[in-house]
């Protein structure tokens, strides 16, 4: 700004005493408009959401788990959560290339699960973010019948439309819950209490997150231990955690909704 002025004075100096005022009174002008109508900008995304602004991403973040910043709110956060799964050379890949290879790799995790007790055929289950759906595909074909998955863009049969920070379900719905985008929630803290609102109690959660490696550009937050996760399970118990390998995904860890709320 002082830099500006001092240009702007030199200038002044070769030419007419009441032009150099209009341009002195000029640049000032200019000046005060454009600090006005950034003030104005900032103000106006700061109500946009009150939701978004009250929920805080700061609150959520502790040692081992931070929000990037980046998302000036909730909005701008949707539209590049959107870019991504609309993008159609990504979905055309999902769709094709991807599709078996995935959906065999989800029924080796499910089948192990099952064989753990963890999810059964009559398991009710649901899959967090699926994109074009390959974990519901998989949980049907290792025998988990009513399977459903959600995510920002439906793609019917397999996923319904729906936000994971506001789930589309009634309270106490599914016996199983699986997702591997907890990297994509903008509010963790709100991405777990919908899960635990929508499990039914006994119930299982199963997260597939990046410990060891970082998420790509569309990740919301990074993780650094397991631990901020169990403090945002506050109704649920933490039953086991193992290293898996699930497309760039290192570490698999399973909740269990406990049977009655504790009141703290
Ligand atoms: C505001 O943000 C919340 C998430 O915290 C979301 O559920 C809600 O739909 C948003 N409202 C609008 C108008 O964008
Ligand atoms: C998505 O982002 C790319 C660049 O990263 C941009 O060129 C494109 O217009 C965006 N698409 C949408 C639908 O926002
Ligand atoms: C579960 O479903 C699969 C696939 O249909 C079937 O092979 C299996 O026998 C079923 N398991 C039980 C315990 O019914
Ligand atoms: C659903 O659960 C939430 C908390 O998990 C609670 O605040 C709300 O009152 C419940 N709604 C119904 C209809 O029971």
């Amino acid at each position: 700004m002082f830099v500006h002025f001092h240009a702007t004075m030199k200038a002044a100096k070769t030419i007419p005493s009441v032009l150099k005022y209009f341009l002195i009174i000029s640049v000032y002008l200019l000046l005060f408009v454009s600090l006005q109508n950034r003030r104005s900008k900032t103000l106006l995304s700061a109500t946009t959401n009150h939701t978004s602004s009250s929920s805080s991403s700061a609150v959520d973040s502790s040692d081992d788990l931070k929000i990037r910043h980046g998302y000036t709110n909730y909005d701008a956060y949707i539209q590049r959560q959107l870019n991504k799964t609309l993008n159609p050379k990504l979905r055309k890949i999902w769709t094709t290339r991807d599709w078996d290879r995935k959906i065999k790799v989800f029924s080796r995790f499910f089948d192990e699960l099952k064989r753990e007790n963890l999810l059964s055929n009559s398991s009710k289950s649901l899959s967090i973010g699926a994109r074009v759906g390959q974990e519901v595909e998989a949980l049907k074909r290792v025998g988990v019948t009513d399977a459903i998955g959600i995510d920002l863009v439906p793609f019917p049969p397999l996923v319904v439309k729906g936000d994971f920070h506001n789930q589309p379900f009634h309270n106490d719905t599914f016996d199983f819950e699986f997702s591997n985008v907890f990297d994509h929630a903008l509010y963790p803290k709100k991405f777990v209490a919908e899960i635990e609102r929508t499990l039914k109690p006994d119930g299982v959660c199963i997260l597939h997150v990046a410990l060891s490696r970082r998420g790509d550009k569309y990740s919301a937050n990074d993780l650094y231990s397991i631990k901020p996760l169990s403090k945002l399970f506050r109704r649920s118990e933490l039953v086991r955690v193992r290293k898996v390998d699930g497309f760039g995904l290192d570490t698999e860890v399973v909740f269990r909704k406990k049977e009655t709320i504790q009141r703290s």
